[in-house]
């Protein structure tokens, strides 16, 4: 049995970087690749070096797979680096944040402002009790509070365990209790889609079995909802006003001087199954490889306007919303609501009037635009922009032209950027100036990362399809996982036997013959049709390919003779319609597009499909209903409706 992946798609449409752009970007020579292969601890070590270290660290990096210290013998604030630098400077009054809220409520921080709330709050937090080392679960909407509390978490040296405001009462329950938090930071509601999303009565709760915390701070997000059936009431001598704590707090807190190698945060990442797993970060090497991956991949200059679309609750919004753009300075948006409210342009809507200059998004986003319709951009002015991100999931390359197209004017560059939640920061990308990308592949890792495509045995695949590996430590690398250190080697570095140096995201890849990579989907998705293992993406993308769909889910169902037959859940864009007939010409278009092997068995069309709450396809839901067999675990979904209607329309297919 291999682990070789079939290669069924070829893409050949090629961007060079616009020459526009490499006037004057942050890296425009490509011998900044060879430069870090060639040493990668000196390569390292000059970007540290770009940090406001207290006391600078001795060894770059100490290796012995698989666990890695970085930046060992040096300490640093990364509070201080985010923001006591900057308001030393001009940017003391440049806006950090540019919050606006689901109603079109709108505020402004400078660096100033958030420098002197992230102070008050650190001197809250330590009024409550809580020192170096413990843990405060934040349990908030999109709103600049939930960036003072990370970053007064880090003044202080507390580690902060960010759970998503869209999680239930039981996910925050176990997460609180995994990590043993001592204070709890929520608000009285959020808004989403128009409607109270209730935070703290489902924190109320939550906190019915959470022994270890000892108090809530309640940030007013909603005056006078206390009484109503979102919030309920406080509760005395553990509930606390937000704003009433900060109102009496001094403004001024010493940043804590952390060890390189002190736990910056946690953050629980459920994958599609299985038990919530506490990714653990650290300081120093969390913070180098957030600041100069954002620097590098986004390019960013003192004037731009950065919208990375992520909430908090995901790595993404860590890296990308907080501590990257703040480490280097920028301005970012920050948006708390849907993009279809009040109307479906929304987003655009912001990035006209905000100005906005880099968007960086998920595909999911992107084919529910695509399937909304091309007017809503089109009322738009959206010539500001210079940058376009995505990430999250594989881009379809038609998605990738619509992204180009319809947002971009076809004058952006787009990065594709492949990571995960266990890699801290961006690892495979184009840099903006100097990658010619190729929609549908996040191109090659950034200097400083090394990856691979193994076979099973660890033998490499130089051209061809495969297992995707990571093959040297890197800064911002996971370093365990949270009261689990066994799990942490077992999941991430046990692969292949002999070899705990490599590390395996789970996800398969393949690279062509520009040594670009295309990820292919999460391996555990993989297909298997009559004795070929077909990664989940490229199926969808030949489906995607066609006019009139806007997303499609692949998925593999027990087949007689062939082992796997494919089947397809396909969401149509707005105004074309379902019938036997467009069934057959799908199936017929992937047969074209790719080959007879890949065409698909069944097609099921279906308004939505079963994601995640951070809006990645959960295709072992779909597997389930094409198996015919009782749904698992659907409480990481983001509405389990969805599965329930696609399971009674398949059903009522096949009969
Ligand atoms: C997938 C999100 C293809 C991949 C930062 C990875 C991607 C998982 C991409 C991590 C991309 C993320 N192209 N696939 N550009 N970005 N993925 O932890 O399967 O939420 O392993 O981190 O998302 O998801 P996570």
């Amino acid at each position: 049995m291999s682990d070789d992946l079939d290669v069924l798609l070829s893409e050949h449409r090629k961007f060079d970087p616009p020459a526009a752009f490499r006037a004057g970007a942050a890296i425009a020579s490509p011998d900044v690749y060879d430069r870090a292969s060639a040493d990668l601890r000196r390569y390292w070590g000059e970007q540290a070096d770009k940090l406001e270290w207290i006391t600078r660290y001795e060894t770059v990096l100490d290796w012995k797979p698989p666990h890695a210290r970085w930046f060992d013998g040096g300490t640093l604030n990364v509070s201080a680096n985010c923001l006591d630098r900057h308001v030393r400077t001009a940017r003391r009054n440049k806006a950090a944040l540019v919050f606006e809220g689901e109603p079109g409520d709108r505020r402004t921080l400078t660096y100033w402002d958030l420098y002197v709330q992230v102070n008050q709050f650190a001197n809250v937090l330590k009024s409550l009790g809580v020192t170096r080392g413990d843990r405060v679960a934040i349990y908030l909407p999109l709103i600049p509070e939930a960036a003072v509390a990370m970053l007064a978490c880090a003044r202080i040296g507390a580690i902060h365990s960010v759970v998503f405001g869209g999680f239930s009462p039981e996910s925050l329950r176990d997460r609180i209790n995994d990590s043993e938090c001592k204070v709890l930071v929520t608000a009285d509601g959020g808004y989403r889609r128009g409607s109270v999303v209730p935070l703290k009565r489902n924190a109320d709760k939550a906190l019915e079995e959470t022994p270890s915390i000892e108090h809530v701070v309640v940030v007013r997000r909603r005056p006078g909802a206390v009484g109503d059936e979102a919030f309920a009431e406080m509760t005395e001598g553990r509930d606390l006003w937000y704003h009433r704590l900060m109102r009496g707090a001094a403004m001024w807190c010493e940043p804590e001087a952390m060890d390189a190698e002190d736990v910056l945060f946690i953050l629980y990442t459920s994958g599609t199954t299985g038990k919530p797993k506490g990714i653990v970060h650290t300081t120093a090497g969390y913070l180098v490889g957030a600041q100069t991956s954002t620097a590098q991949v986004f390019d960013l200059k003192d004037d731009d306007v950065f919208w990375c679309t992520a909430d908090v609750g995901w790595v993404t919004g860590h890296t990308y919303l907080v501590y990257g753009p703040l480490a280097n300075g920028a301005t970012c948006v920050m948006y708390e609501g849907a993009p279809d409210w009040p109307e479906k342009d929304r987003f655009w809507e912001v990035c006209e009037r905000l100005g906005v200059t880099i968007l960086y998004t998920a595909p999911t986003a992107i084919r529910a635009f695509m399937k909304w319709g091309d007017h809503w951009p089109a009322r738009h002015d959206l010539s500001r922009l210079r940058l376009l991100g995505s990430v999250g999931e594989p881009i379809n390359p038609e998605a990738w032209m619509w992204y180009r197209e319809h947002i971009g004017g076809n004058r952006c560059p787009i990065v594709d950027t492949w990571w995960q939640t266990e890699t801290g920061s961006i690892v495979i990308s184009p840099l903006p100036a100097l990658t010619a990308t190729k929609p549908g592949s996040a191109t090659v890792p950034l200097p400083g990362y090394s990856a691979a495509i193994l076979d099973v045995k660890g033998n490499e695949i130089p051209v061809g399809g495969g297992l995707l590996a990571l093959t040297q430590p890197w800064p911002s690398m996971l370093r365990t996982i949270w009261g689990d250190a066994k799990r942490y080697v077992d999941t991430y570095f046990s692969k292949w036997p002999g070899h705990p140096e490599l590390y395996f995201p789970g996800d398969g890849a393949k690279r062509d013959d520009d040594g670009y990579f295309w990820i292919l989907g999460r391996v555990d998705d993989v297909l298997n049709v009559a004795g070929h293992r077909i990664g989940t993406m490229e199926v969808e993308s030949a489906l995607v390919e066609h006019p009139a769909v806007a997303e499609a889910a692949v998925v593999g169902k027990t087949h007689e003779l062939k082992g796997q037959a494919i089947a397809a859940f396909v969401t149509l864009r707005e105004g074309f319609k379902q019938s036997p007939g467009m069934r057959d010409e799908l199936r017929d278009f992937v047969g074209e597009k790719i080959g007879a092997i890949a065409k698909p068995d069944d097609v099921l069309f279906s308004a939505d499909l079963p994601k995640t709450r951070s809006g990645k396809i959960m295709r072992r839901l779909l597997r389930d209903i094409a198996e015919g067999r009782a749904l698992g675990d659907t409480t990481t979904l983001a509405d389990p409706n969805v599965v329930s209607s696609l399971k009674e329309m398949y059903e009522a297919q096949e009969s």
